[in-house]
C-alpha cells in the first residue's frame, strides 16, 4: 500500500511517501480503507521526535498520522457489530494507561491507504458526513469536546474564551460552543485575518492578544464579571491573562501547550474565586460517535484550512509549522 512514513526524526523533507506493507487485522481489529487523513500538531512532534515522541530505532519506518475516516474492507475475528463496506471515523487513541497511546506515535499510523484499528476505536458516520470531515474530526473534537461538554459542562447562558482560536483545537471548540451549547464564544487569536475567520465560524467577540490586553479586553466584553469558561491548547503564551479573566466559579480547560509548559498560577484566586483548573487528553470513542453525529446533522463543521494529496505531506507540514493557517489540513488518500 501506499502510504507517507518517516526512516529517521527530522524537518518536513524526512516524509517519504512510498510502499509499505499491507496490514492485517488480528482478532478484534477491522481493516479500514483510508479515504482521509486529517494532521495534527502531535504528528509534527512525532515526525521531529520532540515532546515525548522520540522512537526507538527498531519503530521505524514509522507511518504517520491518527485522524482518518474510510470503509471497512476486512473484519478481524471476534468482531461483533461492524461490517465490511461502512464508512467509519477512527479514534486513534488506542489506550489511556499506563500512558496515552496514540496512532502515528506509538504505532503505525493512517497516513496510509490502510490501517488495521480495534474495533472499538470505529464510528460509523452518516452519509451526510463526507470523508474529509469525518477525519478533521477526532483529535481536536474529543478534547474540546471533553472541556467544554464533559468536564467544564458550559451552561447556554455563560460565555467561553478559546485561546488561539486559529489553531485546528480552537477551530473545533468554536464549533461547540456554539453549534452544540449555543453559549457566548470569545475567539482570541493572533491576526486581523485570523479574527475575521473566527467571526465566520460563529465567535460572538474577539481579542487580537498582540495588539490588545487581553484581560482589559475581557472586562469590556463581559462588562467586568469575566469568562465562565476558557478553552487552552497554547499553554505558556497568555495563561496569566486569561486565567486573571475566569469570573467566580469559571473553569479552565487545558489540552496543550503550543507556546511552552510553565505558568505561574495565583492560589488565592484560585479558591477565592472557586475556580476549577483541568486537563484533558482526546476522549471516548462514544464521544467521538456523539460528535460524529452533530457532524452528520450539521451542528459541528471542521474548519478545513486545505485539502491536499498524499504527496503533499511534507509541504503541508512545513506550512502548519509557519502557523499561518485557520483550522485543519486534509490529506485525500483515495
Ligand atoms: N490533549 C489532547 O487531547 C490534545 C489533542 C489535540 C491537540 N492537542 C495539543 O493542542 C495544541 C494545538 O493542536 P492543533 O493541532 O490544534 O495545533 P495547530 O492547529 O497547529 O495550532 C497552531 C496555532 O497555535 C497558536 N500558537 C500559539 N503559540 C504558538 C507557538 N509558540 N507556536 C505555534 N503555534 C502557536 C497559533 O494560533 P493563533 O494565531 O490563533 O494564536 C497557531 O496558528 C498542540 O499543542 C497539541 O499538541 C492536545
Amino acid at each position: 500500500m501506499k502510504a507517507a512514513f518517516i526512516r529517521q526524526h527530522g524537518d518536513p523533507s524526512s516524509i517519504e511517501v512510498g510502499d509499505m506493507p499491507d496490514p492485517k487485522p488480528a482478532a478484534g481489529e477491522v481493516l479500514v480503507r483510508v479515504r482521509a487523513a486529517s494532521i495534527n500538531r502531535l504528528d509534527l512532534y512525532t515526525r521531529a521526535g520532540i515532546r515525548g515522541t522520540k522512537q526507538a530505532d527498531d519503530q521505524f519506518p514509522r507511518i504517520l498520522g491518527g485522524d482518518s475516516a474510510g470503509d471497512i474492507v476486512e473484519v478481524g475475528n471476534g468482531v461483533a457489530g461492524l461490517t465490511v463496506g461502512q464508512r467509519v471515523v477512527i479514534n486513534p487513541l488506542l489506550s489511556t494507561t499506563p500512558f496515552p497511546k496514540m496512532m502515528g506515535t506509538h504505532v503505525q499510523g493512517a497516513y496510509a491507504e490502510l490501517v488495521a484499528v480495534p474495533a472499538g476505536n470505529v464510528v460509523p458516520i452518516a452519509d451526510t458526513l463526507s470523508y474529509v470531515q469525518a477525519a478533521s474530526l477526532p483529535t481536536v473534537f474529543l478534547p474540546t469536546w471533553s472541556i467544554i461538554v464533559r468536564e467544564g459542562q458550559l451552561q447556554q447562558h455563560e460565555t467561553a474564551m478559546v485561546l488561539s482560536a486559529s489553531s485546528g483545537v480552537g477551530t473545533a471548540a468554536i464549533q461547540i460552543i456554539k453549534g452544540v451549547i449555543g453559549a457566548e464564544c470569545i475567539a482570541v487569536t493572533s491576526t486581523p485575518e485570523k479574527i475575521q475567520k473566527a467571526h465566520e465560524l460563529g465567535a460572538d467577540h474577539s481579542i487580537n492578544y498582540k495588539t490588545e490586553d487581553l484581560a482589559e479586553r475581557v472586562k469590556e466584553i463581559t462588562g467586568g464579571r469575566g469568562v465562565d469558561l476558557i478553552v487552552d491548547s497554547t499553554g505558556a503564551l497568555f495563561f496569566e491573562a486569561a486565567y486573571a479573566s475566569l469570573a467566580r466559579g469559571g473553569r479552565f480547560g487545558t489540552c496543550g501547550v503550543t507556546s511552552g509548559y510553565k505558568a505561574e498560577i495565583h492560589l488565592g484566586q484560585l479558591f477565592s474565586k472557586e475556580l476549577k483548573l483541568f486537563g484533558v487528553f482526546m476522549g471516548s470513542t462514544d464521544e467521538l460517535g456523539q460528535i460524529a453525529d452533530a457532524a452528520g446533522k450539521g451542528q459541528l463543521k471542521g474548519a478545513i484550512h486545505r485539502e491536499l494529496p498524499l504527496e503533499e505531506i511534507a509541504d503541508a507540514h512545513d506550512e502548519m509549522e509557519r502557523s499561518d493557517h485557520f483550522g485543519k489540513f486534509v490529506v485525500r488518500v483515495a
